[in-house]
């Protein structure tokens, strides 16, 4: 498999083939896959500014600095409010597709081999931006990922749960034409007061279509919000799921099932869902037994990517190289990849965590 990031990923200079070397880096030597990323939360202030020139949206901050200085938030709503004016920007196919690209790029430049990447239809329909504009935008950007930086890709579509059902199904509709775009339909927005229940139907006919399901629930959600995403949505995983661990049955049956969870460090401290990297509860999910992985949820907005979220693992909570290792392979476990595809990039993870001597 081919591998563009050779410079931070094998022995440092001098190093003996095979040794570790002296600026060599577990997580950066590591192949990452990233299945928790919205990629409109990939808008750094920088392009947002850009792009709001570029077509003449006003947007009420003066300068990028100034839009980063107001990412400060108290919950999961005083983000979701930023973020939709963030939206705003992006207008056109080049946009999405500028945005996409540069977040692969990014990614790539972190090893990060393979992403599962939501987007939200709504969030541009609802301001007049036709669902083609989007789905051609960053499935052009998805393609030439696949082609220019040899990334795979699958893109999630995913309803606000703070609108309707109906909005939801009227969504599907549209999407349906574009069916082979999409691996998977989710579920984001703002979780308290919209159960997974609500969207019942909207997923059956999602999985009836052949899309696979996950879906956010125990964020700033109940441990039951979880229990119902499995079994009323279907969902294959649960985003971040954090609040499992409140539930000591739930824990039993996640272990017992591997159903994945994708975690974001980062994002549950910036939106104090735990007060400080030091109390979060990754590790302790990870020795517990559940299928947990690491991901970055909206990057531009928290201030880091997938290895930002690695490292702070290691500052914050002592991780291990052993649990790192598991978390890069959980990555690809817990993916929509085909087999023959998985199966590379483990043996890949293999080969590093071998040099490394974890293995
Ligand atoms: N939670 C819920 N909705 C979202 C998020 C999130 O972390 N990011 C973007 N939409
Ligand atoms: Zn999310």
């Amino acid at each position: 498999m081919d591998d563009a990031t050779t410079a931070g990923s094998r022995p440092g200079a001098g190093g003996q083939p095979g040794a570790r070397g002296a600026h060599d880096d577990l997580v950066a030597a590591l192949p990452k896959a990233e299945l928790h990323l919205h990629i409109e939360g990939t808008l750094e202030p920088e392009m947002a500014v850009e792009l709001a020139t570029r077509n003449g949206v006003a947007i009420p901050y003066p300068s990028a600095e100034a839009l980063r200085r107001a990412y400060v938030f108290e919950d999961l709503q005083s983000f979701l409010d930023v973020y939709y004016t963030g939206c705003s920007v992006l207008v056109t196919d080049d946009d999405f597709y500028d945005l996409t690209m540069a977040y692969l790029r990014r990614a790539r430049s972190q090893n990060v081999r393979h992403v599962e990447m939501y987007f939200d239809p709504q969030s541009h329909t609802t301001r007049g931006i036709p669902l083609a504009t989007v789905v051609e935008g960053i499935s052009r950007a998805l393609a030439d990922g696949r082609d220019e930086l040899g990334m795979s890709s699958g893109l999630i579509l995913s309803f606000l749960r703070h609108l309707s059902a109906e909005e939801a199904a009227a969504t599907l509709d549209d999407a349906l034409a574009y069916r082979d775009a999409f691996v998977a339909v989710g579920l984001d927005s703002s979780e308290v007061g919209n159960p997974p229940e609500k969207f019942r139907d909207v997923f059956a006919r999602a999985r009836q279509a052949g899309l696979q399901a996950v879906a956010h629930a125990g964020e700033e959600g109940p441990p039951s919000y979880i229990v119902q995403a499995l079994d009323i949505l279907g969902v294959r995983r649960v985003d971040h799921g954090v609040r499992c661990m409140e539930d000591g049955a739930l824990v039993e049956r996640l272990v017992a099932e591997q159903v994945p969870l994708t975690v974001c460090p980062i994002s549950n401290v910036k939106l104090r869902v735990f007060p400080s990297l030091a109390e979060h509860n990754v590790l302790a999910m990870l020795r517990r037994g559940l299928c947990v992985t690491v991901n970055s949820d909206d990057p531009a907005y928290f201030g880091g990517y997938v290895e930002e979220n690695y490292r702070a693992l290691q500052a914050a909570l002592g991780a291990t190289d052993g649990d790192l290792v598991q978390l890069a392979r959980n990555s690809f476990t817990a993916s929509f990849l085909e087999e023959g595809a998985r199966s590379e990039y483990l043996a890949d993870l293999d080969e590093v965590a071998r040099r490394f001597g974890v293995l």
